[in-house]
């Protein structure tokens, strides 16, 4: 099977990243799925957004933790993107309501790398619950405690370690806490028998963030599972193309 494109923070070389908009993109450009990242409101909402700060992507101030979703909402997320001003933080529920019936992947980024949110995990496998989009949802994480809490609650839960550097026979790892995934940088992608060991061990590769042709092309030639990337409709015409010949 070909490898999959998850458009990253949804198709964020074109629009607001980990908006609603960006997401929409995505689906036009005919990618496979997207990756978001998840935090938590000040009033436990989980929302998409990559920093812990609303600093860089809206025209707020402040930590994410310290913020309630109302507050969250009367910010401008459109990132200097004069053509979406007005753009708003979407709720994961929202993403989910937009994405369902696509039959769209989701890889949701768990970003507990500076705040710790306690108990984000019992609230994501409740809405992945209720969303009824079980077997189309990927959890990753920087922080692998998170994942397993993750599948403490849900042994059925699909989740991938994040990282980004060269870590030796990183599927032996993957298997031992019997993750999904491993969300290699693709460039820690090079180190050796990286491609075989994880296919003879059963352990996908999903990589970031992918936006330069010829590293595409590579990464379709050795068939990972996902080439998560700000440019989809790029990724899809170079492997599309790659089917043709
Ligand atoms: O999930 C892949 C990638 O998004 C990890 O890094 O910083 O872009 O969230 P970052
Ligand atoms: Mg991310």
């Amino acid at each position: 099977m070909a490898s999959k494109i998850w458009a990253h923070r949804g198709a964020s070389g074109y629009a607001p990243e980990n908006t609603l908009e960006a997401f929409r993109l995505a689906v036009e450009m005919k990618a496979d799925g997207v990756e978001l990242d998840v935090h938590m409101s000040r009033d436990g909402e989980l929302v998409v957004i990559h920093d812990e700060t609303v600093d860089r992507t809206s025209n707020g101030k402040g930590r994410v933790v310290d913020l309630s979703l109302e507050e969250l909402k009367a910010l401008d997320f459109s990132c200097g993107m004069e053509k979406y001003r007005g753009v708003k933080i979407p709720t994961l529920r929202e993403v989910f309501e937009l994405l369902k019936p696509t039959g769209f992947f989701i890889n949701i980024e768990v970003k507990c790398d500076i705040v710790i949110y306690w108990g984000i995990w019992d609230k994501l496998i409740e809405l992945e619950r209720e969303s009824g989009m079980q077997g189309r949802i990927l959890y990753s994480s920087f922080n692998h405690y998170v994942l397993m809490e993750i599948r403490k609650l849900d042994p059925g839960a699909k989740i991938g370690l994040l990282y980004s550097c060269a870590i030796v026979d990183p599927w032996v790892y993957a298997k031992y806490l019997n993750a999904n995934a491993l969300h290699p940088h693709y460039l820690a992608l090079r180190a050796p028998g990286m491609i075989e060991g994880c296919k003879k061990a059963g352990i996908e590769l999903n990589t970031w963030t992918v936006n330069d042709p010829g590293a595409m092309k590579t990464l379709f030639e050795q068939n990972v599972n996902a080439v998560i990337t700000n440019y989809p409709d790029k990724a899809v015409k170079i492997r599309d193309n790659m089917q043709l010949i």
